[in-house]
């Protein structure tokens, strides 16, 4: 089994908040992210795909098919873009990495065995700063 992975980058503005808590638990539970006029990130996505190679090309998957993909289903959806207000797949949600990572998922699950015949999404990661990611393998 081979592993590719494909990086691309977008810039968001969201804010972490509960409308069911009060001002303060809020600040204390999500920090600057409770910020009420909103914060932005520079977000880094990495997008693996596994499987065995074509014998025809040696690829598990055209990169550049991948990166049209996650650019297109994806990036021009986030990209400069308020999580909270402007994302169809993130309204009445936490914009949280944990809960937009799956999001990012199960966009591009069903989008993967048609551009390869070889490969399957593996998984998706999402730098919300340079220290802070989270993974989702889909379960
Ligand atoms: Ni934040």
């Amino acid at each position: 089994m081979i592993y590719v992975s494909r990086q691309e980058h977008f810039n968001a503005a969201h804010k972490l908040y509960n409308p069911d808590w009060s001002r303060e638990k809020n600040y204390e539970v999500f920090g600057p992210c409770a910020n009420e006029n909103w914060h932005g990130h520079n977000y880094d996505l990495i997008v693996t795909v596994k499987g065995y190679t074509d014998p025809e090309t040696g690829f598990v998957i055209d990169l550049k098919k991948l990166s049209n993909l996650i650019k297109t289903e994806v990036i021009e959806k986030l990209d400069h873009k308020n999580l909270n207000l402007d994302v169809s797949f993130m309204k009445g949600k936490m914009a949280s990495t944990e809960i937009l990572v799956k999001e990012i998922w199960s966009i591009l699950e069903p989008k993967i065995p048609p551009i390869t015949s070889f490969g399957q999404l593996h998984s998706v990661k999402l730098y919300e700063t340079p220290r802070n990611y989270v993974e989702y393998l889909g379960e």
